[in-house]
């Protein structure tokens, strides 16, 4: 069975927020940060499953601070977890202050699935647990998808 670390499928986007990624209240478009938040997912989710993958699920996408016009927002997405054909993805946005210290704004955790030509579900690699943090995610993220089971 082929296994991947999570390192190996990391995924980082830098954006600065221009005019026409505002809202009618000059902060950004939430609806902009999500559209954001699923492309690195999905790179992150190509990378690990080496195939094709569509989105199944977003959970607990949390908007916790706001962006504004002219700040950098720089997204990293990585594996949590790798189950049979699902994988989870969490994307954490940034704004990037111009001393290079960062506000984490939002955070959000996907589920992808890899699919083949015929849009079905293939098997994904095993991911390889390196650290802590990783098996932290890795079992935070199994609770979850037993719980999405369970629905
Ligand atoms: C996601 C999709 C491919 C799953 O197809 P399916 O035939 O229902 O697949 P299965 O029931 O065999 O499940 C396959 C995997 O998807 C997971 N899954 C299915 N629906 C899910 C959901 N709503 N949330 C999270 N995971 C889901 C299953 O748990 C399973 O994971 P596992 O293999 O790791 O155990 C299908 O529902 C689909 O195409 N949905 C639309 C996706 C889309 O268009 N996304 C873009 C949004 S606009």
């Amino acid at each position: 069975m082929i296994t991947k670390k999570v390192e190996d499928s990391m995924a980082e986007q830098v954006q600065i927020v221009t005019p026409q990624y505002l809202n009618g209240s000059k902060r950004m478009f939430g609806g902009q940060l999500m559209k954001w938040i699923d492309i690195v997912a999905a790179v992150v989710a190509r990378r690990h499953a080496g195939t094709d993958v569509t989105t199944a699920s977003v959970d607990t996408l949390q908007f916790r601070k706001p962006a504004y016009r002219n700040d950098t927002v720089v997204l990293k997405g990585y594996m949590t977890a790798a189950f049979n054909t699902s994988m989870e993805v969490c994307v954490e946005a940034y704004k990037e202050h111009f001393s290079g210290e960062r506000t984490l704004i939002n955070k959000a955790y996907l589920v992808l699935i890899a699919i083949d030509e015929n849009d079905k579900p293939v098997p994904v690699p095993k991911l390889e647990i390196t650290n802590e943090f990783e098996r932290q995610n890795y079992d935070d993220a199994l609770k979850r998808y037993q719980i999405r089971r369970m629905h």
